[in-house]
Parts: structure tokens; sequence; C-alpha cells
């Protein structure tokens, strides 16, 4: 084996129409022929998509062409639902991670999958896991905050550390994006707003003393390079040191929790890359690319095997045996 990419996505060929069964405007999948689709959100479009979001045979040539032996596919994050009522999110999350189950099982075991929970509930979100966990899936995909609650809030807490408990991989990614209309423009929530999110997130994990408090084993990753936490980490950790007020209950500086955490080599930049290799270490930066969406890397792993600088041993860590250890494989 080569490379894993443990950061994919996918949405079946169709599901239930979940407008006509809870109400309120939910995703669908509106088929255009010859392989592509528009996801749509109510009458709305969100996301042209192809084929190789819901059919293993295109996700399996398109592997081999970029040299891929293993993928990890999760749902995407406008299927969380984590602020409607939590029936219906669990509804939904059981939907996707069956569905996301029969798409690997059509893989030829080069396929796996994180489930998605209805986080707004502690206990909904920590039993399917447990039961998803026991279907076959990894680990799960968790938005990187639940309305206001950030992922130091004390009921995101346990359900990580039912993760810890449940050797689940964490993979969070940045959804439901701060700016409002300020970044509506030119898909700004994106490429703004959504590396601000990530920052925010990891922040709110080490100010608010959650990695304090979760076990050592637990195995989580942000999406997308962390967004902007490698880049800003020293603006972080200048404050921590100068201002009382933004010290908040971490029990050491931000710098020494990069080892608590992973994150993925979706940064699109070879200069983003090195520097995060050198603030995160090579142990901790692993082969992500968002495939199979537009803004994913388009030609899988291409960044990291282009990489120069970076010797054969700190490739293969960041191609494959980064990953292997995160998924626990
Ligand atoms: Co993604």
């Amino acid at each position: 084996m080569n490379a894993i990419d443990m950061h994919s996505h996918f949405f079946p060929r169709e599901w239930e129409d979940l407008g006509r069964r809870f109400g309120g405007e939910w995703p669908s999948m509106k088929h255009l022929g010859d392989g592509k689709a528009m996801v749509m959100v109510g009458q709305k479009e969100f996301r042209p998509v192809y084929a190789a979001c819901w059919d293993a045979a295109t996700r399996l040539e398109e592997m081999d062409r970029d040299g891929v032996d293993l993928q990890v596919m999760c749902a995407t994050p406008v299927l969380f639902a984590y602020a409607r009522p939590v029936a219906q999110a669990l509804y939904c999350a059981q939907l996707f991670n069956d569905a996301g189950l029969e798409l690997a099982a059509q893989g030829k075991g080069r396929l796996k999958t994180l489930c998605q929970v209805p986080l707004q509930d502690t206990d909904a979100a920590c039993r399917e896991l447990s039961r998803a966990m026991k279907a076959g899936h990894l680990g799960v995909q968790i938005g990187n905050h639940v309305g206001e609650r950030d992922l130091d809030d004390a009921g995101i807490l346990a359900f990580l550390q039912h993760c810890a408990a449940e050797g689940a991989a964490v993979l969070v990614h940045p959804w439901d994006m701060l700016g409002g209309v300020r970044t509506a423009r030119w898909m700004m929530g994106w490429t703004v707003s959504m590396p601000a999110e990530t920052q925010l997130s990891i922040v709110s994990l080490i100010l608010g003393g959650g990695f304090d408090r979760l076990p050592k084993d637990l195995r989580i990753c942000f999406a997308h390079g962390g967004g902007s936490f490698a880049f800003l980490l020293g603006r972080l950790e200048n404050a921590w040191h100068n201002r009382d007020l933004a010290r908040g209950k971490s029990a050491l500086p931000p710098s020494r929790y990069t080892e608590r955490f992973y994150v993925d080599s979706a940064v699109f930049d070879a200069r983003a890359l090195r520097l995060l290799v050198e603030v995160m270490g090579e142990e901790r930066v692993m082969l992500g690319s968002d495939y199979p969406f537009p803004l994913g890397e388009q030609r899988v792993g291409k960044l990291i095997r282009d990489m120069e600088g970076l010797g054969d041993a700190a490739r293969r860590k960041l191609l494959l045996d980064n990953a292997r250890r995160f998924l626990g494989l």
C-alpha cells in the first residue's frame, strides 16, 4: 500500500425525500444525465457533482489514476441537521451511515467510511456512534460547532471521550460558516470562513482546556490543514504569554498541543504544506483531498508527492503511515 486519502465525501445516488417526511428544506439530488447531477437544498442549487459521489467503480478508477489505495469517505456537512430536532438528525444520520457502508461494500476493500451523528444531543450521538462502529465505520465526521457551542462544550467533550473509548477516529469538518452576508459572495464562505472556523475550533479546544481533559489516545483530525491555525499559531502563542485574558484554561502554551491532533494536507500550496509539516511535525499531517468536490485536490496526493525538500521517509508518513495510525488500521 502506498497512499490513503482520509478525507473524501460521498452522496448516495438518491435517497428518501426528507422534506416530505419532516417538512422544511433538505438536500436532494437532481440528476442531469451523463453522470452529472446537482445537489439541491430545497429548490436552491447547492453543488454540482458527478458520478464519483455515488458510484464505486468511478471512485476506484480515479483512485487508480491518482495512486490512492484506500479512501475514507464521509457524508457532507450539509446533511448534519444539527439545528433540527434530534429525532430528525438521528434518522438522517442513520440513513447516510447505512448508505455509506453500502457504497463501501462495492469498493473491493478500498473504500472505508466515517459516520455522522446527531451531535446536538450527546446521548443520541454516543449511541449512534457505537452502532456505526459495530456496523463497520472507522470513526466519525463531526461539524466544528453546534450552533453557539464550540468543541470545548461539555456535551461535545463527553462525545469525544466516548469516541476515544470506542476507538473511533474523529474528523472535524468546518461548516455553518461565520461571516454571514459579507462572505456570501464568490464562495468566500468556503475560501475565507472555513479556514477561520477550523482555526476557531482548534483554539477553543486548546484554550477551553479541552485537550487537558480529553484522553491522550483520542485520535482527532482537523480538515483543510487545520484552516488558519498553523500560520497564526505564533499570534496565538504571543497572546497567551502576554495577556491573561488570552490564556483561557489551557495548562500549557498553545504550541504544546500540536501533538494532540492531526491535520489533513488539503492546503493546495507547497509552501503552506511545508509550514504545516514544520509546525505540526511530520507525524501529524496526512493526505486528505476533499475528493470528489470542485474545491478538492484535483489529482489526489500530487501536492505531497511533488513537494521538494520532503524526505522519502516523511513523504511516506504523510501519504500512508499517519493515516494508518489515525484510523487505527
Ligand atoms: Co471536506
